[in-house]
């Protein structure tokens, strides 16, 4: 695991906050390190830091076993994803702690390599089933789940924006995020492709489905209501995709309106948007509220034969 090869580790360890979402506001961890720091001052404890330059990306808490639990294990705390004044705060708790009693080891990364390891962490718990105690859910054999048909669907998707003069290689360079990813099948065609997405999905089970298959990248998905996209990026990406979103009707058309506005705002400045649906209705939709925040772009009939995947496109760019 990431968070151990980062710390130098090798014993078990847990986050204190049980999801990824619960990273912003990290309730949790404020509360046990305001504990850890009144402790501190009586006795000395185990730590690791994690740093980038002056700021605390992580603290590694030791707890040795003891006869209720009688293994040694790590927690680990961190506020590098929580939004202010949370992040403040773990920044103002964590060195406080640190002044009384200093890590034994510090390690430097980047914000991105931490990113990746709560993702990481956070995926694995998925899969060992550890955020879902009481699932029975068994796995599918992929060739049941996954369709080598919809792949190249997507890869043709692609052949034909780069027909009409569309360039994707700077989304290959740059940051690219995929929402409502779903168990990867579109993700699948975007690695073949040499695109490598941070995927979101809000269904904890069909994410874990494409983690459990390996079709995910641990360390680049997660499970998260893309329409809240901003309470979590910044206009951050080059590239923001979503393929076979809806069905978008007029009951809950607010729905995939709400997600595709939000995938603008984290879009960066000059970044490329694409989406796809069923049908003509519902990419009209879809292209009225991106033009209505600043989008502009086009629709792309992409139907075949078959009728149903990818049949139309949306491309465009934020400006
Ligand atoms: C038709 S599937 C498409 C999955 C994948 N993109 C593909 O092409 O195979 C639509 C996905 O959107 C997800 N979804 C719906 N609402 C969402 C939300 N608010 N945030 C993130 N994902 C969402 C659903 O759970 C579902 O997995």
């Amino acid at each position: 695991m990431l968070l151990q090869e980062l710390s130098g580790i090798s014993e078990t360890l847990y986050l204190v906050e049980e999801s990824y979402s619960s990273q912003r506001t990290i309730e949790s961890t404020l509360r046990y390190l305001a504990g850890v720091h009144t402790f501190v001052a009586q006795e000395k404890i185990r730590l690791i830091r994690i740093k980038k330059e002056e700021q605390t990306l992580g603290l590694f808490i030791f707890n040795p076993g003891n006869k209720e639990f009688p293994v040694d294990f790590w927690s680990v705390f961190t506020g590098a994803l929580a939004k202010e004044p949370y992040r403040r705060e773990f920044e103002e708790l964590s060195a406080s702690i640190l002044l009384q009693n200093p890590a034994e080891k510090e390690f430097e990364i980047s914000s991105e390599l931490w990113r990746d390891a709560i993702n990481e962490y956070y995926s694995l718990m998925l899969i060992s089933r550890n955020l879902c105690p009481g699932c029975s859910t068994e796995l599918e054999a992929y060739d049941c789940v996954f369709s080598e048909g919809r792949v190249k669907r997507v890869q043709e998707s692609f052949e034909k924006l780069k027909a009409k003069g569309y360039s994707f290689e700077s989304g290959k360079k740059g940051k690219m995020l995929e929402v409502c990813c779903g168990n990867g099948m579109s993700t699948l065609a975007l690695h073949r492709m040499g695109f490598e997405p941070l995927g979101v999905e809000v269904n904890k089970c069909t994410l874990c489905q494409g983690l459990e298959h390996r079709v995910l990248n641990p360390k680049k998905a997660l499970v998260l209501d893309a329409t809240k996209l901003s309470e979590y990026f910044e206009p951050e990406f080059d590239f923001v995709v979503g393929f076979m979103l809806g069905l978008v009707y007029e009951f809950n058309k607010g729905l995939w309106i709400g997600i595709v506005k939000e995938a603008a705002k984290v879009t960066a400045k000059g970044g490329l948007l694409l989406f796809s649906v069923k049908s003509r209705p519902e990419i009209e939709i879809l292209a009225k509220a991106l033009f209505e925040v600043g989008v502009i772009g086009e629709i792309v009939d992409n139907e075949d034969s078959d009728g149903i995947f990818d049949q139309w496109l949306f491309i465009g760019r934020k400006i």
